[in-house]
């Protein structure tokens, strides 16, 4: 069945609305149908979204200069997309993947170097990383009203889907009422994003969880100006704001606030071991070295490279809406990937 026809049934099912997190699971994550489900098509220049593994092997080189600093803790890598970062790290790699069309085009490309996990391991010893996971996670749409907080979710009607908003209720009323926005203000709650890094780092037993996303501390991330939140469609590379336009044929995806999980992590007695802006986290771990490393008087060889590291640091492209988030137990910083320009006192 396809994702639409098992967004409509819910919505039947469950008297006529759903709300958009559950909307958002069904059209990224539904099995065998849902956005994920569809392989590697999205991925790439000619998919919905590049990323910065996808780009070259610059990031995932540099990112290995702060695994060096860990030889003998094992990687796990969540979400792996395409692979291009698992092939590039030289180290075995354990994978959790959601989809299955992606499984099994790594396990193509990676063959004996990735093992995959069926789920997240009760304990965790070693270093998880997660680029570009925390934003496909279902977030909460809430809308701050003078007659207070709703909770927007999705109807069916007419063959089309419509916005429909109910009063937020529970733990969504709850954290909702924490953040003091002016009204009328839309913006995300990423609830999932917050389960998930609580029980990563409940199983993490010793190691290091680096999130890799774009995203803000709270205090932008619920900026008065940024009143329509963050929501986003992502389709060929042009982006949008309906997600209901094409739902599971595009990304949807919502900016990380990593305020919320770095309290997510704390509070199940992690500790923040550094938040930088993408830039300075791959400066910190010596990408200039990187780069010196290519063949700089061939230009044919040199010019990709080049721009590989003008995506991932400009301001304008990667550098600075990306940031990195490092979590962890066990670890006694400094992490090299923070050594200068550590933001942690902004989450
Ligand atoms: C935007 S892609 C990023 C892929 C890759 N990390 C990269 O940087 O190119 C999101 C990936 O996360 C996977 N994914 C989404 N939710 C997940 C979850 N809860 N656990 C593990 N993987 C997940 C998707 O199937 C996909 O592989």
């Amino acid at each position: 069945m396809q994702a639409r026809e098992q967004i409509v049934r819910e919505i039947a099912d469950q008297g006529g609305w759903i709300s958009f997190a559950r909307y958002m699971e069904l059209a990224l994550h539904a099995p065998g149908a849902g956005y994920y489900a569809g392989g590697s098509r999205q991925f790439g220049a000619k998919g919905d979204f590049v990323t910065a593994p996808e780009l070259g092997d610059l990031f995932g080189r540099t990112l290995a200069r702060q695994l060096a600093q860990f030889p003998d803790l094992p990687i796990l890598e969540l979400g792996a997309g395409s692979g291009a970062l698992a092939e590039t790290l030289d180290r075995e790699i354990f994978i959790l993947e959601t989809s299955a069309a992606l499984r099994s085009l790594q396990a193509k490309r990676l063959g004996k170097k990735a093992r995959h996990l069926d789920r997240l391991p009760e304990r965790w010893r070693g270093i998880v990383l997660a680029n570009e996971v925390a934003d496909a996670m279902p977030v909460h749409l809430v809308a701050w009203r003078a007659e207070g907080v709703m909770e927007r979710g999705v109807s069916f009607q007419n063959q089309k889907f419509h916005w429909e908003e109910r009063p937020a209720t529970g733990g969504l009323q709850e954290e909702a009422s924490k953040i003091r926005v002016p009204y009328p203000y839309e913006s995300e709650i990423g609830l999932a994003a917050r389960a998930w890094m609580s029980t990563l780092c409940e199983r993490l037993e010793h190691g290091l969880i680096l999130v890799i996303d774009y995203g803000f501390p709270r205090s932008e991330y619920y900026h008065p100006q940024r009143s329509a939140g963050t929501l986003m469609c992502h389709h060929r590379h042009t982006a949008h704001a309906d997600p209901s336009a094409r739902p599971s044929d595009e990304d949807n995806t919502a900016h990380v606030d990593f305020s919320a999980l770095a309290a997510a992590a704390r509070d199940a007695g992690a500790d923040v071991l550094g938040f930088a802006t993408q830039a300075q986290f791959l400066v910190n771990c010596g990408i200039t070295d990187v780069l010196g490393e290519a063949n700089v008087e061939n230009a044919l060889v040199y010019a990709p490279i080049a721009a590989q590291a003008q995506k991932l640091l400009s301001p304008a492209e990667m550098g600075e809406l990306f940031k990195v988030l490092a979590v962890g137990r066990g670890i006694t910083p400094p992490l090299l990937g923070f050594s200068r320009g550590d933001r942690s006192h902004a989450l």
